[in-house]
């Protein structure tokens, strides 16, 4: 196994958390510490902030993700929005499939499909959740379900289209918990989206995926974490507030 082989990924997911100036102070203040990181750094922000958003991190080491796409083009989906409407406001990454979007929006591994193909269709990439609950983990089922949601998640995504694609693997029972996977717990979740990778499309392009870990990383735990073979990278939600911690998160990726 070798690492070298996917570029390493923070991205922070703000959630519903923001205003567009409060967006637009909070990336000014990033931009100096994540400068020259030897990792990529997103920012998923919420969707009334993306213009600010944007408009700050212009000329920065920065890139602005969404929290969530639609599969449709266009049409009568009230609320909704549409990759092209994304990508024409400059974003470059969506968030697909968050467990509180599994959770409180009934939001299921079928149309997680439909939306990271409606993303990558339209040349965004996807950042698709997938993760076990704490039932699910005492029950033995978390490999069997962590292969599960990411074959369901990437039916019908080309072999191309999979260089656009990021899994995080998200134990729903770490998120916004404080409590962290162990670093081995969270190798082990991202070893086995790896070998989901691998029964699609082979050994080789699997090496190549970058698979993030989720759930209560922050600056404190994120080096070790990061240290893992198959942790490639972060999806940070609380700590992705905080400009110190997040260029914490940022400067153990590079390591
Ligand atoms: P957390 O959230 O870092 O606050 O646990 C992670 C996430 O939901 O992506």
């Amino acid at each position: 196994m070798n690492k070298a082989k996917r570029p390493a990924v923070i991205a922070g997911n703000w959630k519903m958390n923001k205003t567009p100036a409060e967006a637009a102070a909070l990336i000014e203040e990033m931009k100096p510490l994540v400068a020259g990181a030897d990792c990529k750094v997103v920012l998923c922000v919420p969707a009334i902030d993306i213009p600010a958003a944007v408009e700050a991190a212009k000329g920065s080491n920065i890139e602005i993700g969404a929290e969530n796409v639609h599969f449709k083009a266009s049409g009568a989906y009230t609320g909704e929005i549409a990759a092209n409407m994304l990508t024409e406001a400059g974003v470059k990454y969506v968030v697909i499939g968050h467990s509180e979007r599994r959770q409180y929006f009934a939001e299921t591994d079928q149309t997680v499909n439909l939306r990271t193909l409606a993303a990558l269709n339209a040349g965004l990439n996807a950042i698709v959740c997938v993760g076990e609950t704490l039932e699910q983990r005492e029950l033995g089922y978390t490999e069997t379900l962590l292969k599960f949601q990411t074959k369901m998640a990437l039916t019908n995504v080309t072999e191309e289209q999979l260089k656009h694609v990021i899994i995080a693997y998200e134990p729903v029972w770490a998120i916004g918990t404080g409590v962290t996977a162990t670093a081995d717990q969270a190798d082990e979740g991202n070893g086995y989206v790896r070998a989901a990778i691998a029964e699609m499309y082979g050994k080789e392009i699997a090496e190549t995926v970058t698979v993030q870990y989720g759930g209560s990383m922050n600056a404190g735990n994120a080096e070790e974490l990061l240290s893992k073979v198959n942790v490639d990278g972060g999806l940070i939600g609380g700590a992705s507030l905080k400009a110190g911690d997040f260029s914490v998160i940022v400067k153990a990726a590079g390591k």
